[in-house]
């Protein structure tokens, strides 16, 4: 995979091999570009054998990721190990939670496969072009945008877990549809978490009144729906 030359310099050996095992299982057949990329982690746009469309997200093995993680970790009631190990528990946890997302019907990339600290899923997208961050296309009807986006906040709740990053950043405009990604800070909905999901509902509630929508929802509505369901 040529496009791995030029990223020599960020990934080590063990993302280089599983990078590998995912190539010879037929998962990633080509890697194109980076269509993302941050201090913890890249995207890549990849298409697999079948000539299916993939984006590859792989969590940079790097000290400064590692900091950040052991107290979410935690949160999540999970024992860090060592270095790698733990960027690896970590992937596996934002593939577990994508993967839960995924089954209840919130709208996100369909993921396919966790190997190490790589992820890969649907790309949303249309023949190599991202969608765009919600942030950056706000095309889109506001009120059935926010419907949808709280829906999808209430629905993991019912399902005890928490996105823990919404934001306009995390949020892609595909076919005008709000699709929810970056699951990497989600959590078990907990008395210890409960604070994360009032974040996630302020923030989405913050962004819509930015945008002029009027019939925003009071977070404690929202809350006492979710907690309604769990009673
Ligand atoms: N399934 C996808 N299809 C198309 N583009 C994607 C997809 N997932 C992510 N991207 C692109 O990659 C960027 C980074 O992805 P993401 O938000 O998951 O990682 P991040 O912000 O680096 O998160 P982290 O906090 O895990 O380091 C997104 O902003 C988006 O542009
Ligand atoms: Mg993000």
């Amino acid at each position: 995979m040529s496009i791995l030359k030029t990223y020599a310099h960020v990934f080590d050996q063990d993302t280089f091999k599983n990078l590998a095992k995912l190539e010879s299982s037929g998962l990633i057949k080509q890697m194109f570009g980076a269509i993302g990329s941050g201090k913890e982690s890249y995207v890549f746009y990849a298409v697999d054998d079948h000539r299916r469309e993939v984006a590859v997200k792989i969590h940079r093995h790097n000290i400064d990721s590692f900091r950040k993680i052991p107290a979410y970790l935690r949160l999540r009631g999970t024992k860090s190990g060592g270095f790698l190990k733990t960027i690896d528990d970590w992937t596996r946890y934002e593939f577990k939670f994508m993967v839960k997302a995924f089954k209840i019907g919130v709208n996100s990339a369909e993921p396919y496969r966790n190997y190490g600290n790589i992820i890969t899923m649907q790309f949303l997208g249309t023949e190599g072009k991202s969608a765009r961050l919600a942030v950056n296309d706000t095309d889109f009807d506001t009120a059935e945008w926010y419907s949808k986006i709280i829906d999808a906040i209430i629905n993991m709740g019912k399902s005890r877990m928490i996105h823990g990053d919404l934001s306009p950043y995390n949020i892609m405009n595909f076919n005008r549809k709000p699709f929810l990604i970056d699951f990497s800070q989600a959590l078990s909905l907990s008395a210890s978490t409960l604070n994360f999901l009032v974040r996630d509902i302020n923030n989405i509630n913050t962004w819509f009144t930015r945008l002029g929508y009027k019939d925003i929802v009071k977070t404690e509505e929202i809350i006492r729906k979710i907690d309604e369901s769990l009673v």
